[in-house]
C-alpha cells in the first residue's frame, strides 16, 4: 500500500478506529516480518492519535522486554506483575489507567504520562506481548479504545 497514512480529523474516536483499522489491514497485508508489523502499529496509531509513547513489549523469558514503539525512550524490561503493563500481563486483560499516579506500582518511564491504556496480546491462549499507550493527559482513554485497539492487535501474526 501507499506509505500515506490518512488520517480521520473526527473528534469521535470510533470514526477514527473505523478510518484506520482498514489501513491497518493493508500495512500489514502480505507482510509476515513481525518487528516490521509491530513498528507500523505503533506508528499509525501514533500518527492518527498523536498519543505521547505508543508501543510493544514482548514476553521473553518472563520478562516483558521493550519491542517497536514511537515516543521517547522508554524503560526498556518490565517483570510479571509490574507496573501497568506487567499487571495487565499478569492479569491478561486490558487495563484503562485514568490517572497513573493513582495506580499503585506505575511504572513513570517518564513523568509527563498521565493516563494509560494496556491491552494483551494473545497466541495461543498465552500472552505474549502487550501493547502500551501513553497519554500527557488525564482520562483519554475508554472501553472505545480497549475495543479497537485488542482488535488491531489481533491484526498482528504474533
Ligand atoms: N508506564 C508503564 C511502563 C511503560 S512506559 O509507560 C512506556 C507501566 O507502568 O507499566
Amino acid at each position: 500500500m501507499a506509505e500515506d497514512l490518512t488520517i480521520n480529523t473526527s473528534t469521535d474516536k470510533a470514526e477514527q478506529y473505523a478510518t484506520l483499522v482498514p489501513q491497518v489491514e493493508a500495512l500489514l497485508y502480505g507482510e509476515p516480518d513481525l518487528v516490521a508489523n509491530m513498528a507500523n502499529v505503533a506508528a499509525a496509531l501514533k500518527e492518527q492519535f498523536k498519543w505521547f509513547w505508543v508501543g510493544f513489549y514482548l514476553v521473553k523469558e518472563n520478562e516483558l522486554v521493550l519491542g517497536p514503539f514511537q515516543g521517547p525512550v522508554a524503560c526498556t524490561r518490565i517483570g510479571l506483575g509490574k507496573g501497568v503493563c506487567g499487571t495487565a500481563w499478569q492479569q491478561a486483560k486490558t487495563l484503562i489507567v485514568p490517572d497513573v499516579d493513582a495506580f499503585p506500582g506505575h511504572i513513570a518511564c517518564s513523568s509527563l504520562s498521565r493516563s494509560e491504556i494496556v491491552v494483551p496480546v494473545f497466541k495461543d491462549n498465552e500472552v505474549v506481548a502487550v501493547l502500551d499507550v501513553d497519554s500527557e493527559l488525564l482520562d483519554q482513554f475508554n472501553e472505545t479504545d480497549a475495543q479497537y485497539l485488542e482488535q488491531i492487535v489481533k491484526l498482528i501474526n504474533f
